[in-house]
């Protein structure tokens, strides 16, 4: 723990999870809960369910899960000291300078020395600027039309001539050479030792939407290859989940997010006026990126360079777009090239205007598709119909489908009940009409295999948490040790101790994981439904084999470990004994 665990207990216990969650997830109550919509993963009916009793959250869908603490660090992508000093300062607790563990006050302090040095640059990008040696790079962004408000507003600045520059600057303020190497802002030489990476060039400072400073992009002025030099990822840049100029657009309430492939892109827009404007990082559009900008809008407009490595990267990212349950529109730019070509060009009006005609973007796959066919030859027309319907099966929604059925029909002057048949045999020999919209963004993750063993373990947890009062009944037969699951054997530890001493408090038991992934399962485990049973009996059936099961297990466990370890010899004595003892004996839960 970075803090004492009472502290930690204390901001925790003053910042109400429904009222912190609320702030960022619409909520409903539902009997003992409050149920909304995962934001997480993309999902059309609410499976995320926050417990103001248990004070934890835990999505049905993609297995999100954790307490206050955890979700801001998921949804702010935030570290746990940053969470906790912003709870503590919505609670009004004053936090003390923080005990950090070794390892623990190591990344933190990395972390934290990561964002300063990337700061101290910007200030040094930024002044070189604005002095006698920045003149080419100042020249150069006024060529390019911008005023002085949006190079100030955007933190612009330029690395000079000099290959030494910045390292010199930094390491006179006190930056050790390996910090800037890290940072990615120098770079080690055999020959000349620490050197700056970017020189002479005009300089992007790439903020995350906490308006810090996390990384760079460096343009040559004129041409030069490479046109762009980006840091590499750190830990705390990570290029999957940022987007340039999201800072500024997250609060633009425009009601739509207009998703550009430059930087330039992104700033000739804002200085126009359309400061939704947002672009990725020198990377590919990714699913990460799609779940970010679903905070912010429902729309996202495409506007993409108008060449074919342009329309390439805006088909890619329509499919991520529709994935992460985002409406897609894609912005005709022609004659012009990109939005900044455009803007210079036919201005702001003009714009707003392309925006009212952004395409659907499934016409517009359809649009490029048809490129491959040649529709006045039967066979190849057949094909493209064909793969139409294909497509047309991706519609998961029966409402939704049925409306593009009658839309492309009209449009591709196909009978509408035809390509219905067309849609609907493909689906019928494919067993696709309704593919499941499965969460695939890599930070949820479906309890794992081997849950065989671990459920019984599991729900053995819940119904302590659930009735604490059949504890003193299973007691004498169960204990931590037989939770084989590291994990479990953890919360069981915490949780016997608690229930021995009459009181259980879950969030503060998922609170004891550090990490994420343990949080998680952890808050799981808190909400693993227990079938609704009928009658008691039936409840007091399901109970006794959950803890057969588990002594079951416990016994195979401490089985295979006898050779080994000499204390699992007792273990499976008293195992079996207490199996024995089970199978006569009946659990009332009453
Ligand atoms: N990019 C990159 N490295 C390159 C070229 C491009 O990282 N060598 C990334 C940058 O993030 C850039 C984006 O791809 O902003 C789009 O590239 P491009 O359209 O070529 O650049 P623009 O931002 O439009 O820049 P400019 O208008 O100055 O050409
Ligand atoms: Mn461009």
């Amino acid at each position: 723990m970075f803090y004492p665990e009472e502290l930690v207990e204390e901001v925790r216990t003053k910042n109400d999870i429904v009222d912190v969650i609320s702030g960022y997830v619409k909520l409903q109550r539902r009997g003992s809960s409050y149920l909304g919509l995962c934001p997480f993963h993309n999902e059309k009916t609410p499976s995320f369910s926050v417990s103001g009793s248990k004070q934890i959250y835990h999505c049905f869908g993609c297995g999100a899960g954790g307490n206050v603490f955890t979700f801001l660090m998921e949804y702010e992508n935030y570290s746990f000291p940053e969470a906790m000093k912003q709870l503590a300062e919505r609670a009004g607790v004053k936090l003390p300078e923080a005990e950090f563990d070794e390892e623990a006050k190591k990344r933190e302090g990395r972390r934290a020395k990561l964002l300063e040095v990337n700061k101290e640059a910007a200030k040094y990008f930024y002044y070189q600027l604005r002095s006698e040696k920045g003149q080419a790079g100042y020249r150069y962004l006024k060529g390019r039309e911008l005023t002085d408000d949006t190079i100030h507003r955007f933190g612009l600045g330029f690395s000079n001539m000099t290959s030494d520059d910045l390292t010199k600057y930094l390491k006179n303020k006190g930056y050790p050479d390996k910090l800037l190497c890290e940072a990615g802002l120098a770079g080690f030489d055999e020959k000349y030792g620490t050197r700056d990476k970017f020189w002479n060039r005009v300089m992007f400072p790439i903020q995350d939407t906490n308006h810090r400073v996390i990384g760079f992009g460096g343009r040559v002025m004129g041409e030069g290859k490479p046109k762009y030099l980006n840091s590499q990822e750190t830990m705390i840049f990570d290029k999957s989940r940022n987007l340039y100029g999201l800072n500024f657009a997250k609060s633009s309430r425009a009601g739509n997010i207009i998703l550009c492939e430059g930087y330039m892109d992104v700033i000739a827009m804002h200085q126009a006026g359309f400061t939704q404007a947002v672009a990725s990082l020198g990377t590919s559009f990714t699913e990460g990126q799609a779940m970010l900008l679903r905070r912010y809008a429902d729309e996202v407009i495409l506007a993409y360079d108008s060449d074919d490595a342009g329309v390439k990267a805006a088909l890619r990212a329509i499919g991520i777009l529709k994935e992460a349950g985002l409406a897609g529109r894609v912005l005709n730019l022609a004659p012009w090239k990109d939005p900044d070509e455009f803007m210079k060009n036919l201005g702001r009006e003009a714009f707003e205007e392309r925006i009212r005609q952004a395409e659907n973007s499934f016409f517009f796959e359809l649009r490029i598709l048809q490129r491959n066919y040649d529709l006045n030859d039967p066979e190849s027309k057949t094909r493209f119909h064909r793969e139409i319907a294909r497509k047309l099966c991706g519609f998961s929604e029966e409402v939704e489908r049925e409306n593009y059925i009658e839309a492309v029909a009209q449009r591709y002057h196909i009978g509408f009940e035809n390509l219905r048949k067309l849609v609907y045999a493909y689906a019928a020999r494919t067993g696709m009409a309704a593919p499941a919209v499965r969460p695939k963004s890599g930070i949820q993750k479906k309890p794992d295999g081997g849950d065989n063993k671990k459920k019984p373990q599991r729900l053995l947890l819940t119904w302590l948490v659930e009735e604490p009062s059949v504890y003193p009944k299973i007691k004498k037969y169960i204990s931590p040790r037989d939770f084989t699951e590291d994990l479990y054997k953890k919360i069981a530890e915490k949780l016997f101790q608690g229930l021995e001493e009459g009181h259980v408090e879950p969030a503060a038991l998922v609170g004891l994981f550090e990490d994420e992934e343990e949080q998680r399962e952890a808050a799981l485990v808190f909400n693993t439904k227990i079938d609704a049973l009928r009658s008691r009996t039936e409840q007091e059936k399901a109970f006794h084999d959950i803890v057969v099961s588990v002594k079951r297990n416990s016994l195979e466990y401490f089985g295979s470990l006898m050779g080994a370890d000499v204390s699992a010899l007792n273990q499976v004595i008293e195992g079996k004994k207490a199996l024995e003892e089970l199978s006569k004996t009946h659990i009332s839960l009453d």
